[in-house]
């Protein structure tokens, strides 16, 4: 079996829901269920045996080498981390908590667990790190796109502490001889995105008929990936990836703010006509040190795993507009914190 860690957050629950569509292998999914995570991401799954959900976090050194001794994972995929940049902005506490500190504990239950495997078991094992293209700072509008060679130099609170956990992972490898994969993608979007965040917000503010927040002058520039071939990425570097090495992901879908949330504007008014979903567009002050452009050059992934995202950006937004406006529940349970009783009402009993 293997282990997820943040698998109720946006990305895990897609990468759960997607890993045991394909494959009959048990998933072990450790989440501390902070405001982000959402088990109602699985309710799919509440009553699937090869889905075992721990509440704890990836900061619990015992409780972590606990799981890893009764479970016997193959590989860890390390999802969990606070991931709003704006929110690291407010406060950046949480976020040297879980993605430096949290990281750190992690990677010593794993390799104290690692370092005991019996020696096949010990070589085919891995601790795929996820991280973010954010690491790598901004581009000006005609640099070239992030390679994974280019260097860290990481701007917000958020990308730091996400830049410090990649550094960690490699240390680990390279002290250690831990068999890590580190993969840093671009944007993600598509279902279960928690609505804080671009995509999601303007969909969900359109429909209350609220305006819409664009920073700045809104000509701020991210390459948007499809949340499944994320996961479909994650997957391939699982199985083919070289140890020690570092993927980039991203969708070849670079776009600026404001023509996103004009496609969203459009695309909803297919489906509301007498809605004037452009007139809510608001221009707002900008983020601080709000990074101008991210552009993922994902040429080494697909060259040396032969991985290519399967979703333009034509595509995965309509899927991800269509997911929204068939779960608008999903979005009011967030918005009255209804989400949050889920547990009680559907895991009680089923918690480890
Ligand atoms: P998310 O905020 O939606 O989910 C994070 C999950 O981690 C939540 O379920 C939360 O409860 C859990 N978590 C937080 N702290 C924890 C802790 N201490 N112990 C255990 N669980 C904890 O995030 P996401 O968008 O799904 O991102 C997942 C990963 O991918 C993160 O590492 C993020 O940095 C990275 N990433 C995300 C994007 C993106 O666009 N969303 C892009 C690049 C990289
Ligand atoms: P976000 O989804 O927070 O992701 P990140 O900051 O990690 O790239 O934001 C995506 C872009 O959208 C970013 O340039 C900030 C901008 N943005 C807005 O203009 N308005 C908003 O209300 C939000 C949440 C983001």
């Amino acid at each position: 079996m293997i282990l997820v860690t943040g698998g109720a957050g946006f990305i895990g629950s897609n990468f759960v829901l997607d890993w045991l569509a394909q494959s009959d292998e048990k998933i072990i999914n450790l989440d501390k269920l902070t405001y982000a995570g959402n088990l109602q991401n699985l309710s799919s799954l509440s009553k699937d045996t090869r889905h075992i959900f721990i509440q704890g976090d990836i900061g619990n050194t015992q409780l972590v080498s606990q799981i890893l001794a009764q479970y016997q994972p193959r590989a860890i995929i390390n999802l969990a981390a606070e991931s709003h940049v704006d929110r690291s902005i407010h406060g950046p506490e949480d976020f040297i908590q879980t993605n430096i500190f949290g990281t750190f504990h992690l990677l010593e239950a794993v390799r104290t667990y690692w370092n005991e495997l019996e020696s096949i078991a010990k070589q085919n094992f891995r601790f795929l790190h996820v991280s973010t293209d954010e690491v790598y700072g901004s581009l000006t509008r005609n640099e070239p796109a992030f390679t994974e060679e280019h260097r860290y130099e990481p701007n917000s609170p958020y990308s730091a502490s996400k830049a410090s956990s990649d550094h960690l992972v490699r240390a680990y490898h390279h002290t250690y001889g831990l068999p890590i994969l580190t993969t840093n993608c671009s944007n993600n979007y598509g279902p279960f995105q928690f609505p804080e965040k671009l995509i999601p917000l303007m969909i969900a503010n359109a429909l209350a008929r609220k305006s819409l927040p664009v920073y700045g002058d809104g000509q701020q520039i991210r390459d948007w990936l499809f949340v499944t071939d994320h996961c479909s990425a994650i997957r391939r570097v699982l199985e083919a990836g070289i140890v020690g090495e570092t993927y980039n992901i991203g969708g070849c879908n670079e776009k600026p703010n404001i023509e996103i949330v004009q496609t969203i504007c459009t695309l909803l008014e297919d489906s509301f006509p007498d809605s004037a979903f452009h007139k809510l567009i608001t221009y707002v002050k900008d983020r601080p040190g709000h990074d101008r452009r991210y552009a993922i050059n994902a040429t080494k992934i697909e060259r040396e795993l032969n991985w290519k995202p399967a979703e333009t950006f034509e595509t995965g937004i309509r899927k991800t507009i269509q997911w929204y406006l068939n779960n608008q529940q999903w979005i009011a349970d967030i918005q009255t914190g209804t989400y949050r009783e889920w547990i009680e009402k559907n895991y009680l009993g089923l918690l480890k």
